[in-house]
């Protein structure tokens, strides 16, 4: 069996139309039922970087919670943030985007790595004591398109530090798209047995159809956890790249079917899904 955390938020932030809070919630709402491990449903981030995301708060507050049996996640990138994470008793999992790699640090988050090591120890108080649970991403762990320091020892180091901070989720970040399947493995082969102690995961970008020759890499390296978006939406728009699309669900879902590897996801929930998707989130709307 395999976590699935489905990312609406990844998905939308880089839309050029803005969706509705109606249309949102009736979205999220399906993807509630779906039978994700986690939900990522939104950002608490400035509205001034990413205006997509500047209703969270009103969507958190509207979706229907009642049944799901999925975590719910949001984005966080500063203290302010956190603080409006904890005040929301719907959301379980706060996600903070942390990378090795200092230029993605300052372009994503205005932020240095000593700066970013700081809110991570914030957040991560505020989380434990909230009964929140803190998941702090590794971006770029593959490599470093800007020329950055990256070396195996240094993604070793960081995930020694997050161990030591009482971190055990980390997600594998290859966020601008540009690393191959080889590349994959070889980290994450390194650092699964290294670490038993941790979950990684993967969240990775890629032009369609190739992200399944990542997912494989990944597996086989022994990655259980992988962050989709449904119809591979969205991108990162703070690399300074071009923005490549996130792993489609539906593509996961096809190999793992091969495969034989459970998903715990109900088919035709998805599908439903699907339909929302096209119908009232790629669709502009004039709400
Ligand atoms: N929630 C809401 N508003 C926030 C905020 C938050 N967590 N953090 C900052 N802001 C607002 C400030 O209040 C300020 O608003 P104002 O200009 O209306 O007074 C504005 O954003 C700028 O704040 P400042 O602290 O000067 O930040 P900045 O301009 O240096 O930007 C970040 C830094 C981190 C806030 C911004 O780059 C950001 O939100 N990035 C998010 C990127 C993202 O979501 N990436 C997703 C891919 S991983
Ligand atoms: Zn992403």
């Amino acid at each position: 069996m395999i976590k699935i955390i489905e990312t609406p938020r990844d998905g939308m932030q880089g839309l050029q139309h803005l969706v509705s809070v109606t249309n949102k919630v009736s979205y999220i709402n399906h993807l509630l039922k779906c039978g994700f491990h986690t939900v990522e449903v939104g950002s608490f981030v400035s509205p001034h970087a990413i205006p997509q995301m500047a209703d969270t708060g009103e969507v958190l507050n509207a979706m229907d919670t009642s049944t799901t049996h999925s975590h719910i996640a949001v984005l966080v990138v500063n203290k302010k943030g956190g603080e409006r994470a904890m005040q929301f008793k719907q959301i379980d999992r706060l996600f903070y985007p942390f990378s090795l790699s200092p230029t993605f640090l300052e372009k994503n988050m205005r932020t240095t790595l000593a700066e970013a090591e700081k809110t991570i120890d914030s957040l991560q108080n505020r989380c434990v004591g909230a009964g929140k649970k803190l998941v702090v991403f590794l971006s770029l762990a593959f490599g470093n398109p800007y020329g950055d320091l990256w070396t195996m020892d240094l993604v070793f180091r960081w995930v020694e530090k997050f161990i030591e901070k009482g971190l055990d989720i980390v997600p594998l970040a290859e966020t601008i798209g540009d690393i191959g399947p080889q590349k994959i493995y070889e980290v994450c082969a390194q650092l699964v047995p290294a670490f038993p102690q941790v979950q990684f995961g993967l969240h990775t970008h890629a032009l369609p159809n190739r992200g399944i020759a990542k997912v494989d890499a990944a597996y086989r390296a022994g990655i259980r956890r992988f962050d989709t978006v449904l119809g591979g939406l969205g991108g990162c728009p703070m690399t300074g790249k071009k923005m490549i699309a996130n792993l489609d669900l539906i593509d996961l879902i096809n190999y793992c079917d091969k495969k034989g590897i459970n998903t715990g996801l109900d088919k035709r929930q998805v599908t439903k899904a699907k339909q929302q998707l096209s119908k009232i989130v790629m669709t502009p709307n004039l709400k």
